[in-house]
């Protein structure tokens, strides 16, 4: 029977065996079953076509569930029975959507599809027991699209600033379209949050300005994307855009209750390449916000917001707490070692007093809504945070990725995926691992409270195949219990706060495909990763969210068959049919999903 094996609360499982990665499968336990509620080209609205791949229009997507769904929500209502889904939709792989032209007005079309599989989608399910699966409502009156068109308004200090102005938005506050949204977090007042990462890749890039420079140094005449073939403002040479690249990079906030709410970017938040954020109340009231800047030898963040969260379910409470993320300070993380430097030697190997570990602080870059950085106005510390973060000597991390507080103990878990830069020159205790492959877990707690500007850290795992990496940790727990685990990306917690790590870049590093894992935090299990799923070939497993009272999970497969061809798809997944439009010569796209895990 599933589960024998584990008392320490939440899902129990026994663990999956780990998956090669040339399998195109999607694994779960004994004792579970898998179906996806939505993928990429379902209709969200009636008068939408169904996904004909090879006929694929932007008017048809821009109605359809987007592409790489990555951070994902499913927020019941009282019932239990009814539910809105919200997803957003991080990039496309035009590589395996497409086959290959150079037929300019082809090209020009396969752009605007593009554009319209970017942002978010909100969607109501049903289902009729909890604990079972859902369907999706095609027109359910929460349903939604937003595209890379959509218009969001600017909050915070920088809107209406210069740098945020351009041809088409004067003022510097309407800004169209979401881009690389990545991971993301639901807020206590119940809206989504989603961080617009590789943002620079949609650019014709002219790094114009020291500020562009820091987050891509190397102008390009071409955007990976190509959406600067059918819209100007991509073009970042073109005199009226130059500041087009700054109005992304920010937080996003979308409200999945109200279909006509216009969404926002949060200067106060600071824009770098971020990764997501989640947002726990502390203890004063105030709304604390962890963010991490993906790029090698990159920072953390935290934001503190000026107001106090109004529990309650008024429309005067509401009004409130959507405004809290709009004004706030913004702080950078130091992370100092307590043990001596000779001992960090970059193999992984435990310091004397037998751990990674040490004391924290939060570097304020606004005080009272304030610049505190000499010689940049607060705008600048906004806009170019990573200049003004650079000033105050920050701690260069591994990649920060999604990090997130535990609600059942404040603590504070955060996801380094790997940095293949980190040299035996530059290898600190919090970044302990020369060319760090696998990625590492570090576990924070807030000493001055959650507001405050103290912290101390561990390191919770040294992620690796510990049958041949010598470098790997477990908090001590035994290494041959262990499933193997790398490139950490996504974090959440069960009911009782268990840590649950999803991953992206497993295969290319320990040769397994991606997957879902739970590590017990407290007691003689603390540090046993344990493997729940695991994603088709070439795909990366986000979300995750873990309903174990009703014994759920819910991941987005993102990129499946990623490194395929139309002609050579790698992987058929979810459908698993191989041609299902035989008549117009191609065969079947693998498409990005919402997945449910349910036990039965
Ligand atoms: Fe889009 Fe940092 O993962
Ligand atoms: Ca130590
Ligand atoms: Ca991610
Ligand atoms: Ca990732």
């Amino acid at each position: 029977a599933p589960g024998a094996g584990f008392a320490n609360g939440g899902l129990s499982f026994d663990p999956i065996a780990p998956v090669p990665m040339l399998v195109d499968d999607f694994n779960v336990p004994a004792g579970y079953s898998w179906k996806p509620i939505i993928r990429w080209g379902d209709p969200l609205f009636s008068g939408v076509p169904a996904l004909d791949f090879g006929n694929q229009t932007a008017e048809a997507q821009a109605g359809q569930f987007g592409y790489n769904c990555d951070y994902i929500d499913v927020i019941a209502d009282r019932s239990g029975r009814t539910a809105v889904l919200a997803s957003n939709h991080e990039y496309v792989n035009p590589g395996i959507m497409f086959p290959p032209s150079d037929d300019a007005a082809e090209l020009d079309r396969r752009a605007a599809i593009s554009k319209a599989a970017h942002g978010f989608s909100v969607v109501e399910l049903r289902r009729s027991k909890i604990g079972q699966p859902w369907r999706y409502l095609v027109d359910g009156r929460r349903n939604r699209r937003i595209t890379a068109d959509t218009v969001f308004e600017a909050t915070g200090p920088a809107a209406g600033s210069a740098l945020l102005k351009t041809a088409e938005d004067p003022e510097g506050r309407w800004i169209k379209g979401t881009l690389g949204n990545c991971a993301g977090g639901t807020t206590p007042w119940g809206t989504v949050l989603s961080g617009e990462e590789n943002f620079d890749g949609y650019f014709a890039w002219a790094a114009s300005t020291a500020g562009q420079k820091r987050y891509r140094a190397t102008p390009s005449a071409k955007s990976t994307y190509t959406f600067e073939r059918i819209d100007p403002r991509f073009n970042a040479h073109d005199a009226g855009f130059v500041n087009e690249p700054n109005r992304f990079g920010w937080i996003v906030e979308i409200d999945p209750e109200d279909p006509t709410s216009t969404p926002r970017k949060h200067t106060a938040m600071g824009r770098f390449k971020h990764e997501g954020a989640n947002v726990i109340i502390a203890e004063d009231g105030r709304a604390i916000a962890y963010m991490g800047d993906d790029q090698a030898n990159d920072y953390l963040y935290k934001f503190v917001s000026k107001g106090v969260f109004d529990p309650r379910h008024t429309p005067v409470a509401r009004r409130k707490n959507l405004g809290l993320l709009s004004e706030g300070d913004l702080y950078v993380a130091k992370f100092t070692g307590n043990s001596p430097a000779a001992e960090i030697v970059g193999t992984g190997a435990l310091p004397a007093d037998g751990l990674f570990d040490g004391t924290g602080q939060w570097i304020p870059l606004t005080q009272g809504g304030q610049s505190v950085i000499p010689g940049m106005t607060t705008e600048e510390v906004l806009v170019f945070t990573r200049l003004a973060a650079d000033k105050v000597g920050a701690t260069k991390m591994d990649r920060p990725e999604d990090v997130e507080p535990n609600p059942k103990t404040r603590k504070v878990y955060l996801a380094l995926t790997n940095n293949s830069s980190r040299t035996a020159a530059n290898v600190d205790e919090a970044n302990p691992v020369t060319g760090n492959r696998n990625g590492h877990i570090i576990e924070m707690t807030e000493t001055g409270g959650q507001s405050g500007t103290t912290f101390g850290w561990s390191i919770l795992l040294l992620c690796g195949d510990p049958a041949v990496d010598q470098n790997t940790y477990f908090a001590g727990f035994p290494k041959e219990l262990v499933s193997p685990i790398s490139c950490p990306d996504n974090v959440a917690f069960d009911s009782v706060g268990n840590l649950w790590i999803s991953t992206d870049g497993a295969p290319s590093k320990i040769g397994y495909n991606d997957g879902l894992f739970k590590v017990p935090l407290e007691g003689p299990e603390r540090g046993h990763v344990q493997q729940f799923l695991s994603v088709p070939r070439d795909g990366e497993t986000c979300g995750p969210i873990i309903h174990d009272q009703e014994s759920m999970v819910y991941v987005a497969v993102q990129h499946p068959g990623e490194n395929g061809t139309v002609a050579a798809q790698t992987s058929y997944f979810p459908d698993y049919v191989p041609s299902h439009r035989p008549e117009s010569g191609l065969v079947a796209a693998p498409r990005p999903s919402v997945v449910q895990v349910w036990r039965g």
